[in-house]
């Protein structure tokens, strides 16, 4: 049995001091609980106030929202995958939509990160989606796979058993529109599927996460839809109050 991830994608909201606040409603309303698992992802200048303030508590896990795959040298502005643990994070977000589709990354750039968070030992969440004209042209399915083999390609079955997928829609993010639990749990099984195939027994290791306008109202019957292993959620993640009851989900 995988244990539900809940993971909290801030984006470029919550600098240090909203942080702090954050986490002191939050953990004051969520509990340590050993059934599952809670990653959050603060912005990066963040990190160093969410170590602080999760310093009693082991059970929540940090992440890096996006990380460059050279682990140092002149690239002014990145932040590499050694740095980032070094700083405190376990998992590196990868290939998330806004990075896709707003700064262009590409599958061979979703690679060379995956590989870069393995060598320098944080676990790749990769995010993959279609976008609503893809699904609509019956696409879903061969966009998914391509995002999900050219992320993976460089991680051999050890790293890959580490690793988290989430499936977000890019449709779904942002837009108050979520897909159907039924929808979601399609599109896991053709993930899980791939997954065996590309790291054989290892593959029932790796957690699919659903993500896309996750809310207090839809968590549980999202995370209850077959072959949904978690939830990755952006905008109702930033209210401490909301997001302890998505936790507690
Ligand atoms: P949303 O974002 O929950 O605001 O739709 C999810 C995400 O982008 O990870």
């Amino acid at each position: 049995m995988r244990k539900p991830v809940l993971a909290a994608n801030w984006k470029m909201n919550h600098g240090p001091s909203d942080a702090r606040a954050f986490m002191r409603t939050f953990l004051a309303r969520y509990s340590r609980r050993s059934d599952r698992s809670v990653i959050m992802f603060p912005p990066a200048v963040t990190l160093p106030d969410m170590v602080a303030a999760t310093k009693e508590r082991p059970d929540i896990l940090l992440g890096i929202q996006n990380i460059y795959w050279e682990d140092k040298g002149a690239f002014t502005g990145e932040t590499s995958a050694s740095i980032a643990r070094d700083a405190g994070a376990r998992v590196a977000l990868i290939g998330h939509s806004e990075r896709r589709h707003v700064f262009g990354e590409t599958d061979d750039q979703t690679r060379r990160k995956c590989a870069a968070a393995a060598r320098a030992g944080l676990r790749p969440m990769l995010c993959v989606g279609e976008r609503l004209e893809e699904r609509r042209a019956g696409e879903t399915e061969k966009v998914v796979l391509r995002q999900l083999h050219a992320g993976v390609a460089d991680l051999d079955p050890a790293h890959m058993a580490q690793m988290l997928v989430a499936y977000e829609p890019v449709w779904a993010i942002g837009t108050g529109q979520t897909a159907e639990p039924r929808d979601a749990s399609a599109v896991h099984a053709l993930i899980r599927g791939a997954l065996k195939q590309l790291a054989a027994d290892r593959a029932s290791e790796i957690p699919i996460l659903y993500g896309g306008s996750v809310n207090t109202g839809n968590a549980q019957a999202l995370l209850a839809a077959q072959d949904v292993d978690g939830l990755l959620v952006g905008g109702a993640s930033l209210d401490p109050e909301g997001w302890a009851t998505i936790a507690r989900s």
